[in-house]
């Protein structure tokens, strides 16, 4: 090419080469992120201990967190930093008590430091907590790169973030500034976007993190993968050749010690308004044009704007819920929901929810998604169904006296992390005498990393595709919220418990798809 005059050559891009963890037969390479401090709001609560700090231990373990990095803990308890040292080594090694590499722990926690912190007090932030920091910053070289992370309840989340934005410490100076936010993001539409408007008033939608954790899980991911990375299926994923779909989360813990949060929550804000939409949306989207945050939560945000209003007048064809009551778990006896610690003795709060939900767009229309979830179920279980039609004309039918089970295919989230394809093929012998078979994978024990692993790397990867985006989150709440409305004004005293602890749940979540002539997976 040639050049005309006063223009000027552009350099060649200075190929500059991520250090990562190589590639092996079953593990991708994984890229180290550049430098970074990180600090956790809630440093001495239970999300620290029981999630976070056992991921930075095996991030640090699998040698995949940056070398010039620090972690700030920040929280209300006043100790001294070799206290709070002291406190997490329990903590990881309850989360891996066979597995503890002391030496890993050493490396962590000589990157460790603590800060106490008043949350609402703006002057605690900007002289002890901005000193803390940029003291760790010059010392550990992390070219002013921060991740404040919000491991707190949702009610300190407006102060925080406003106190971060009110004191600068939100702006981008130098390098990056990312905030992470937990679910529950708001308890309703208002209120979402409500905290939504104090998050923007302090921080750029690029620097916002929103997490949902099923979003982080490799088989979650894999959904993507699985769709748009084989031909064979998305010419069959419609209408045309799909007659329904079924997405379960079933659990078999309780409320656990999380009654005081959960009274508030339910199963529908818990599990539905987050994970379970997220679930159906990568199940059901658009092909996005390319494998960025922004296309992928552009084509998520068109599917769940694509969803049917729940109708108000007829909610229980489309809804049902239940709570549990005491039963046998693993044989052994559970108390009901309304006899856990924390728990009132009349609560209508719901621990199961399951819906029908109808997408109206081209590819959709006419199929139902059914959704279910709960706790106290007889067996541990995420999955996503796809049930695909029956075949078209039945050539056996002499042969045959039972109708032919339709396809299916099964992509397993957790535990027993895989995917199967249900087909029928002929048994052996002269007569027509079909079996149903799997064609069975399952991701080899160990290799999968946690999903806070992923949340945790990808934030300081600047990568934003896996948590929800401002409008994800206010488009489902508006679906939700007056579900959850109606079944708060309308729910009575005495309709529950309705299942029994170890069961498959409701009755009328039978009824729900069964109304349909169809059934759910067994759990
Ligand atoms: C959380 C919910 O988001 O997800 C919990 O608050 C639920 O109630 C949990 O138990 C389920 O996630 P996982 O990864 O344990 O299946």
């Amino acid at each position: 090419m040639d050049l005309q005059e006063n223009e000027v050559a552009e350099k060649p891009a200075v190929q500059v080469k991520k250090p990562s963890i190589p590639r092996t037969a079953t593990f991708c390479a994984v890229d180290i992120p550049g430098p970074c401090g990180l600090v956790i709001f809630g440093a001495s609560g239970d999300l620290t201990k029981r999630k976070i700090l056992p991921s930075l231990y095996r991030l640090q373990k699998n040698r995949l967190l940056p070398e010039k990095f620090f972690i700030l803990g920040t929280a209300r308890t006043e100790m001294s930093a070799d206290q709070f040292r002291g406190e997490t080594i329990s903590a990881v090694k309850n989360a891996f008590p066979e597995d503890f590499d002391e030496s890993s722990w050493k490396e962590l926690v000589s990157r460790m430091d603590y800060c106490p912190i008043n949350y609402i007090d703006q002057k605690t932030y900007a002289q002890s907590l901005k000193e803390k920091l940029l003291q760790l910053e010059k010392k550990h070289q992390t070219g002013g790169n921060r991740i404040f992370y919000l491991a707190i309840p949702p009610t300190l989340y407006e102060d925080v973030i406003s106190n971060l934005g009110t004191t600068g410490l939100s702006r981008e100076e130098g390098g990056y500034t990312h905030v992470v936010i937990e679910k529950p993001f708001g308890r309703d539409l208002d209120s979402a976007r409500r905290l939504n408007r104090i998050v923007r008033n302090s921080f750029e939608e690029k620097q916002v993190y929103r997490i949902d954790h099923f979003l982080a899980l490799e088989t979650v991911q894999n959904i993507l993968m699985l769709r748009f990375a084989n031909s064979i299926f998305e010419p069959l994923w419609n209408r045309g050749y799909i007659d329904h779909v079924q997405i379960t989360a079933s659990e078999t813990l309780g409320v656990e010690q999380r009654a005081g949060y959960y009274e508030e929550a339910g199963v529908i804000r818990d599990m539905f308004q987050n994970h379970m939409f997220q679930l159906l949306a990568l199940t059901a989207m658009e092909p996005p044009v390319s494998f960025g945050a922004e296309p992928v939560r552009d084509e998520k945000v068109k599917v769940v704007n694509s969803i049917k209003p729940f109708p108000m007048d007829r909610l229980s064809d489309y809804v049902a819920i239940g709570q549990y009551g005491k039963g046998k778990i693993d044989q052994t006896l559970v108390i009901g929901y309304r006899e856990e610690k924390g728990v009132s003795k009349k609560s209508v709060t719901p621990t199961f929810a399951a819906m029908k939900v109808l997408i109206d767009n081209w590819r959709w229309n006419g199929v139902p998604f059914y959704l279910r979830s709960g706790k106290r179920l007889s067996r541990r279980r995420t999955e996503i169904s796809i049930h695909f039609k029956p075949v078209p004309h039945l050539m056996f039918s002499n042969t045959l006296n039972e109708p032919i089970e339709p396809n299916r295919l099964v992509l397993r989230v957790h535990p027993d992390e895989g995917m199967s394809l249900i087909l029928q093929t002929k048994n052996p012998g002269s007569e027509v005498c079909l079996n149903p078979i799997s064609m069975d994978f399952r991701y080899p024990k160990d290799v999968l990393m946690d999903a806070y692993e992923w949340v945790l790397l990808n934030c300081m990867h600047d990568d934003q595709l896996l948590f929800v985006r401002e409008d994800g989150v206010e488009q489902i709440w508006s679906l939700l919220t007056p579900v959850s409305e109606r079944l708060e004004s309308t729910t009575a005293v005495d309709q529950f418990p309705n299942y029994a602890a170890g069961s498959s749940g409701p009755k009328e979540a039978d009824l729900l798809i069964q109304r349909d002539g169809r059934a759910w997976r067994p759990l």
